[in-house]
């Protein structure tokens, strides 16, 4: 039986937090036992704002070696740079000339982003979630597994690819692309930041102390967890309105201590933010000591790292130029003879 195949990514910029790591890599460690996996670095999107070139080049190594430090493994999955395959820039020129530019400007983060750039903002800002199609759609890809924040540039790549293409450039019983579904898991879809419960945990937040680094030590660990904002009520609880933080470090700790949501409730209900905060930094720094075990190791092999990232590209690459190769041909661009 075919695999079903599974494409997520994840920008390069700056440090993959505790919301990367609960939202999105976490469920692509099961995943990719049951279906063909693709994971991205996508240093392409992360040049969509300002950027230092050194560090770049750093964190694109630096997070592939995070995928595999919390548990993607190089034997089941393919792991590789969004900018190794020319054929994503090339897919997003052509979903370009088809994309009408009222859905672009329409979307939530664009305009979350662009607010934060003043009077700097890039065409390719703009043009980010048409890139993110281009991934997603260049694999044939049947789920995407993404924090809810993707929800809206997921639904984009399908309207792309069934209105846009599809409808207008395929035949009936062949399309060119498959469409495909989102795949948001119901816990860690939206891990929010320490020092305000209403706003999601971002690597952008220029307050360091409002997210939690899959790399951070122990002692830093233990200190934003301290500072981390909390209510004067006594218990911890989920979904109360008025209480967002209680639900998010409770969310965190059900998570993260492998407690679920039922048992994490019953062992902190009755508890004071006193009591609460320690425990949820012991089953913290515990949770993230593997992979921090396992991020050096790797990281002291780029060789190692290396390979990996070549291996996945040539995968890859192969499938990307045989979804290309359909394309051109329906959009009229000639083959080369
Ligand atoms: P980014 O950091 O924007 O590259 O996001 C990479 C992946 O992590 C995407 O699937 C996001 O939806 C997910 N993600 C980012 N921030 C959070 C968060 N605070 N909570 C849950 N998922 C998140
Ligand atoms: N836009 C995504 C984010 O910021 C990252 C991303 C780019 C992605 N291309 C993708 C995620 C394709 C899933 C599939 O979170």
């Amino acid at each position: 039986m075919v695999r079903k195949r599974v494409f997520s990514g994840v920008q390069p910029t700056g440090e993959l937090h505790l919301g990367n790591w609960l939202g999105a890599i976490r469920n692509w460690v099961d995943l990719q036992k049951t279906h063909e996996a693709f994971f991205c670095v996508v240093d392409l999107h992360a040049i969509t704002v300002p950027h230092d070139p050194n560090l770049l080049a750093q964190s694109s190594i630096s997070t592939a070696a995070l995928y595999m430090a919390c548990g993607i493994d190089s034997k089941l999955s393919s792991i590789f740079l969004q900018s190794h395959i020319p054929a994503h820039s090339e897919l997003c020129w052509l979903l370009n000339c088809v994309t009408p530019l009222n859905w672009l400007e329409r979307m939530i983060q664009f305009k979350e982003k662009a607010l934060k750039q003043g009077d700097n903002i890039s065409v390719g800002l703009l043009d980010y979630p048409v890139l993110m199609a281009a991934d997603i759609l260049l694999y044939d890809s049947d789920l995407v597994p993404v924090g809810e924040d993707q929800k809206q540039h997921l639904e984009l790549a399908r309207d792309i690819a069934q209105s846009r293409i599809n409808s207008r450039f395929g035949k009936e019983n062949e399309p060119i692309f498959k469409i495909p579904k989102p795949l948001i898991m119901q816990e860690g879809a939206k891990i929010m930041s320490l020092a305000d419960g209403n706003n999601k945990m971002s690597k952008s937040d220029p307050n360091e102390s409002s997210r939690i680094g899959l790399l951070d030590p122990p002692d830093l660990i233990a200190k934003k967890i301290k500072r981390a904002k909390t209510d004067s009520q006594f218990g911890l609880e989920f979904d109360n309105p008025n209480r967002p933080e209680a639900s998010n470090l409770l969310t965190i700790y059900s998570i993260i201590s492998g407690l679920g949501k039922d048992k994490a409730l019953k062992e902190c209900s009755e508890m004071g933010w006193g009591q609460f905060k320690p425990l949820l930094t012991e089953a913290t720094i515990s949770a993230l000591e593997p992979i921090q075990i396992h991020y050096q190791e790797l990281i002291k092999n780029p060789k190692e790292l290396n390979q990996v990232l070549n291996e996945g590209k040539l995968k890859a690459n192969e499938i990307a130029e045989q979804t290309m190769n359909r394309l051109r041909k329906a959009l009229g661009l000639q083959l080369q003879a």
